[in-house]
């Protein structure tokens, strides 16, 4: 934390001190408020979003912007490029493999299930020996995603979430091929209806059938899927408080296995354009989940969820206190708030022709204007972030 940042418990917190950022109870970054706080009000309305901590900013705040030599070529050179680029070609295969299972599903053809077993063993041995490049290349978006990119974005996050709380290899391939069929019920549906983002009434009751009918899709054509894999599919949309669908299950009733990929599938959702709904950034999507922890999510999940990702995940676009923007190339879960990120724009606003790798987990211990202002929608500055990760 910079040293002009004093951070407190909101208990604490009283009108006419000026809030920078706010925290959950166990101290995990929610959103930034950057606002002078006028009522008490305003107070209760935070700490019903699940604030327990923010940071203040004192008056008098000083700091001299210490300059960095750009690290000339590194970026293209680096390992972390390679291995981005062979990730994402991992990826295009498994959402080919998972696009052919499931248009054999819908067609009546045969596929083994076996091969496509196979294949989720195969994306979870990868997903946890690159857990930061796979998370990374789920939240870069094409802007027309399809259901099984969505459907292999949330098997990726599902285990990597499984493998973060210490889940045994064997549920997490359980969970992970429930996650990555989890909306297959769809391929039922009318196609019009998968594309569309708000629904009418009528819709919305065919949209509520997607997980009974997904069971019984897979229930038809193989035998043997184990349970686990079958309650993700039919509990994805169940949500604690007795909100979801299809059977309006509460609190522990809920599998856990299917509330992990729920976490999942909300996450991946609200960070795709969908229709005429534009994407939320990753951390707008993060304060939007936690705004509904306990009611709809357990909080334990997505505080994990959470320290899992980064709060600025690979890919996002951000802004820093100097006037820089670049994108985040490596999350750092010791301080999530301080990842490695490509400066492609200076302090004035300039693209830069030699962009550079910055650590500001190192210099921000040097210098608060480092530290990650807010993040911004990449395609406002005319920047795709996977061409700048996979092709430099
Ligand atoms: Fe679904």
């Amino acid at each position: 934390m910079p040293e002009f940042f004093d951070k407190i418990p909101l208990q604490q917190l009283r009108p006419g001190m000026y809030v920078n950022d706010v925290f959950n109870g166990t101290g995990i970054f929610l959103f930034t408020v950057k606002n002078k706080i006028t009522g008490y009000h305003q107070i209760e309305s935070l700490r019903r979003q699940g604030v327990g901590f923010c940071s203040i900013i004192r008056e008098n705040q000083s700091g001299k912007i210490q300059q960095y030599a750009p690290v000339s070529n590194q970026w293209l050179n680096s390992q972390q490029h390679q291995k981005l680029k062979t990730v994402n070609l991992n990826r295009k295969k498994i959402i080919k493999t998972v696009k052919e299972f499931m248009a054999s599903v819908k067609t009546g053809k045969f596929f083994s299930f076996s091969t496509l077993s196979s294949t989720i063993e195969n994306l979870i041995e990868q997903v946890l020996d690159n857990t930061d490049s796979y998370l990374g290349l789920c939240q870069i978006k094409s802007y027309n995603d399809e259901l099984y990119t969505h459907s292999v974005n949330t098997a990726v996050l599902t285990s990597a979430l499984g493998s973060h709380l210490g889940y045994s290899s064997d549920k997490i391939l359980e969970m992970c091929t429930g996650a990555l069929l989890h909306d297959i019920g769809k391929i039922g549906l009318p196609d019009y209806l998968i594309k569309k983002a708000i629904y009418n009434s009528d819709e919305l009751e065919q949209i509520k059938r997607h997980p009974l009918l997904g069971i019984k899709i897979l229930k038809q054509n193989y035998r043997n899927i184990a349970p686990v894999s079958l309650s993700v599919i039919g509990q994805h949309h169940e949500r604690i408080n007795g909100s979801g669908y299809p059977n309006c299950l509460k609190g522990s009733v809920i599998d856990e296995s299917a509330m992990l990929c729920a976490v999942c599938d909300i996450y991946d959702n609200l960070t795709t354009e969908k229709g005429k709904r534009k994407a939320c950034l990753p951390q707008e999507a993060l304060a939007l989940i936690f705004q509904v922890a306990d009611e709809e999510y357990p909080r334990n999940l997505i505080e994990n969820f959470t320290k899992l990702l980064g709060i600025y995940p690979v890919g996002s676009f951000v802004r820093l206190e100097s006037g820089e923007m670049g994108v985040v190339t490596k999350t750092n879960r010791q301080t999530l708030l301080f990842p490695q990120i490509l400066v492609l724009f200076n302090a004035s606003g300039e693209r830069l022709n030699n962009p550079f790798l910055r650590d500001i987990s190192k210099s921000d211990q040097l210098n608060g204007n480092h530290r990650i202002k807010c993040s911004l929608d990449p395609q406002l500055f005319k920047i795709d972030p996977l061409n700048v990760l996979i092709r430099g």
